[in-house]
């Protein structure tokens, strides 16, 4: 991706509310708790520091401001490990390993 200067974007970072169990995951509460942020910050954060574009959707104003508050904090690599072990190496959201899949997305 570096070579044809594309970003990486997350456009459902928060899985689409679809996920919602993955924020009780005690590795992911402790690390939020060491913190003192919430388990979707945490997720927000790991995705920033791993060079990915968020753009997470709320209607509530308090959770507008919880999605912005990330950026005074920096997650250790061992935490870092931690959160990329929660890759199930499936995507939520349709397969971007097949062909049809590419090629409907490049008519988008
Ligand atoms: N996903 C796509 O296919 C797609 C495609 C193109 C553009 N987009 C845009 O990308 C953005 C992503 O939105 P998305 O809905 O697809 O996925 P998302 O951001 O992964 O998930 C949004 C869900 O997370 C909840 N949420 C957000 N912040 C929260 C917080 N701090 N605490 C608890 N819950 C929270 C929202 O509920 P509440 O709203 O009730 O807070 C909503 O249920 C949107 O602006 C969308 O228009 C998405």
């Amino acid at each position: 991706m570096d070579r044809y200067e594309v970003a990486h974007e997350s456009y459902a970072p928060f899985g689409q509310g679809r996920m919602d169990g993955i924020y009780e995951d005690k590795a992911l509460v402790e690390i939020a708790s060491l913190y003192n942020k919430t388990p979707r910050q945490i997720v927000l954060r790991f995705l920033l520091q791993e060079g990915v574009i968020c753009i997470p959707k709320t209607v509530h104003e308090d959770r507008l401001e919880e999605n912005f508050d990330v950026f005074d904090f920096t997650l250790g690599e061992k935490e870092m490990e931690t959160l990329r072990s929660f890759d199930k190496a499936s995507p939520l959201i349709g397969n971007p390993e097949s062909p049809e899949r590419v090629l409907k997305a490049m008519g988008w």
